[in-house]
């Protein structure tokens, strides 16, 4: 079991079984207050028996089950999940556990955070992403339309407890979409993660999974630790995201949504190329990141034609200041830089070559 923390949270890397969840469902501060769960269909068909089952401190609770995916992560969704908890007299002292993928700990810490004006909420990310990503570091929303994460508050959870187990009935595209997130950690932040998860095939989780987790939720944590507001340091996890929030935008906006890592994965390449066109990336190293990623995700279906689009989500991305696109671009692979000006034209060309794939 490996355990870390940041701000207010705890958070463990380990069987669920043997961590301290059950502890903290018979503690004096949780024994007698009321619990919500909140999660989706999915995680409720395969998980929600082996929960109820197993944490004795769970077998009262109220249990909101979510439509799965990416287009629920919505304000009529959070209504519905308002007036649950309304429906069930919950108080500030009640907790709220969210169980489930980004888009449960994404919707789930913003539901605690605004309901009576926030009460204490545990993740148990079930999906790489949201185990490696998603389910710390403060930032909780939903979308807009088909801006990604517009509405939302910072917001810690107490606890997150990472169970890898619970990774055993992910789907390959699943999987591959939280892997992205670890490359951009080993991206910005350290070769030898970028190394290590390059040596790994994801077809069945490798034994000392747990210990690659670790070092991807230690570099975000030290990252987050430092710069919790994004300020600064922070923006290096923005990597991949300028153009994979406006790739995951515009396929939302098809109604056709792709997985979020896959976006970030193809969102990565576009950067790592911008990098390589102002100088600061290698060829040598480009090459190894374009290679990989193009080996490792499908190719997406856009076009020339819809880099307009595409450049109209990225200049309303939340991150942009006086008007103009904020990139984090990689100097080095291991190493980011933060507040990088890119000009239409340049843009336009890393698009080109790196997502232009022929109709
Ligand atoms: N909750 C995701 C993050 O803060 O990055």
């Amino acid at each position: 079991m490996h355990s870390l923390s940041y701000n207010k949270t705890k958070i463990s890397i380990g069987d669920l079984a043997v961590s301290q969840f059950d502890a903290l469902l018979q503690s004096a501060r949780y024994k007698d207050v009321k619990k919500v769960i909140i999660t989706d269909e999915n995680v409720f068909d395969l998980w929600m028996e082996y929960f109820i089952t197993t944490y004795e401190g769970l077998a009262e609770a109220e249990i909101i089950q979510l439509p799965a995916g990416e287009d629920n992560k919505v304000l009529e969704i959070c209504a519905h999940i308002w007036n649950a908890l309304s429906e069930y007299e919950i108080n500030r002292n009640d907790l709220i556990i969210n169980i489930g993928g980004g888009v449960i700990t994404d919707m789930g810490g913003f539901i605690a955070g605004t309901y009576k004006r926030g009460l204490n909420f545990i993740n148990i990310p079930t999906t790489l992403l949201s185990q490696v990503d998603a389910s710390m570091g403060g930032k909780t929303g939903i979308d807009l339309g088909a801006h990604k994460n517009q509405i939302g508050l910072f917001n810690d959870p107490e606890y997150v407890f990472i169970d890898p187990h619970l990774l055993s009935t992910l789907a390959q595209p699943e999987k591959l979409s939280g892997f992205a997130e670890m490359l951009k950690h080993g991206l910005i932040s350290s070769r030898k993660h970028w190394d290590d998860l390059k040596r790994i095939s994801l077809d069945s989780l490798p034994t000392n999974f747990d210990e690659l987790i670790l070092q991807s939720v230690s570099i975000k944590k030290e990252i987050v630790l430092k710069d919790p507001m994004e300020a600064n340091l922070r923006k290096l996890l923005n990597f991949g995201h300028t153009v994979g929030h406006a790739i995951e935008g515009f396929y939302l906006s098809l109604n056709t949504p792709i997985p979020h890592g896959f976006a970030i994965a193809w969102g990565m390449l576009a950067e790592a190329h911008l990098s390589l066109q102002k100088n600061l990336l290698s060829q040598v190293e480009f090459d190894e990141i374009n290679t990989f990623i193009r080996g490792v995700y499908a190719p997406l279906h856009i076009n020339q034609e819809h880099f307009a689009m595409l450049l109209q989500l990225m200049k309303n991305d939340k991150k942009n200041r006086d008007g103009n696109i904020n990139f984090t671009l990689l100097k080095r692979i291991g190493e980011g830089l933060i507040d990088c000006g890119v000009t239409d034209n340049e843009l336009n060309e890393a698009l080109l070559v790196t997502l232009n794939s022929p109709v």
